[in-house]
């Protein structure tokens, strides 16, 4: 019995060094030293045994016993040990990987074509005035000395939002002229940018929706050549220096006299070509000496007051400046192309 002892010693020895897991080791545990283990099984000869050889043999198998316990103890501790370094290698953080790259966005053309514009406005005393896109027809329309039989008012030209025709999309930054004029008094150097509204088919140069600059300037002995100086600063600081710029008689109801401003065609320096489609100019915006009839509306005392005021259109200005041939590639929002900007 000796021998069948000392052997299982050697093999359960053994095993229980090479168990690579939590559930082997258990299960030598229930192997060797359960109720029905092997340990158990031996002792259970021990009735066979003459009385001189039992307390031996019961001493060598309560010391297996015990080896056995405390090498599965120890064992169970490295494992556990093992398994420990491998759940904390597997969570390092490697702080010299490279960083996975996020894409950032990117202003829109028309927004840095517009910042460029305020920046410029506002180095010359402008502030920003904000109004609706559903605007009131007193304020698109009448106050503007727009009159009655105009096409604009139109339901084929403009978005009416009421019926009576008294509410409608605006289809110019325009009426923010009214609004500011009933909410301060001149002096008056203001720039109002904005989206407006009119019923045109999608092209190359046309759509339905587009914005434009307002800028309007009130106060004693404003001359038509406050708003050349001012207009021609602009083209210059958003053209260049070389910028050329002609200023050419035309009608709005709003201004007398009115003008519209062309730039020089960049490509052929007033030749004509492809570009300016012959023309040897581009028009570039309109504006005019506020009429007095419109300052008296807004309660300005003409007499005493005189401005200018002008609008720009945004796309228009965009589109010079990068060279970009189709209006509708700005609302595309093709990342490709509005990247390039
Ligand atoms: N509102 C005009 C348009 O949409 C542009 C314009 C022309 C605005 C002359 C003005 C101006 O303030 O004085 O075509």
């Amino acid at each position: 019995m000796k021998e069948m002892l000392e052997a299982l010693r050697d093999a359960s020895r053994q095993a229980i060094d090479a168990a690579a897991d939590m559930d082997v080791l258990e299960a030598l545990r229930i192997r060797y030293l359960g109720k029905k283990g092997e340990l158990t099984a031996i002792l259970k000869q021990m009735g066979r045994l003459s009385a001189e050889e039992r307390p031996v043999i019961g001493q060598l198998a309560n010391q297996i016993r015990a080896e056995m316990e405390s090498e599965l103890d120890s064992r169970k501790a490295a494992l556990a040990a093992r398994l420990q370094e491998l759940r904390l290698n597997a969570e390092t953080l490697d702080v010299t990987i490279p960083g996975k790259e996020v894409r950032l966005g990117k202003k829109h053309v028309l927004n840095t074509v517009l910042d460029e514009v305020t920046d410029i406005f506002t180095g010359m005393g402008f502030s920003i005035a904000e109004g609706p896109e559903i605007e009131l027809s007193l304020y698109d329309f009448d106050r503007l000395n727009i009159p009655e039989n105009h096409t604009v008012r139109e339901w084929t030209d403009t978005f009416y939002i009421t019926e009576d025709e008294k509410v409608h999309l605006r289809c110019q930054t325009s009426p923010m002229q009214v609004r500011v004029m009933e909410a301060m008094k001149p002096p008056i150097r203001i720039l109002a940018p904005g989206r407006v509204y009119r019923k045109d088919e999608i092209d190359a140069t046309h759509s339905p929706m587009f914005h434009q600059i307002e800028g309007l300037v009130i106060d004693r002995g404003i001359t038509m050549g406050d708003l050349k100086g001012t207009l021609n600063t602009l083209m210059q600081r958003i053209y260049g220096p070389d910028t050329v710029t002609r200023f050419r008689p035309h009608h709005f109801p709003f201004t007398e006299p009115s003008c519209e401003m062309d730039l020089q065609c960049f490509e052929c320096h007033g030749a004509g070509c492809r570009v300016c489609k012959g023309e040897g100019w581009i028009e570039i915006l309109g504006a005019g000496m506020v009429h007095p009839k419109v300052l008296e509306m807004s309660g300005i005392d003409p007499e005493i007051y005189s401005g200018f005021a002008f609008g720009i259109g945004l796309e228009r200005l965009a589109m010079r400046r990068f060279q970009i041939s189709d209006l509708r590639l700005l609302y595309e929002n093709d990342i490709r192309f509005l990247s390039q900007f």
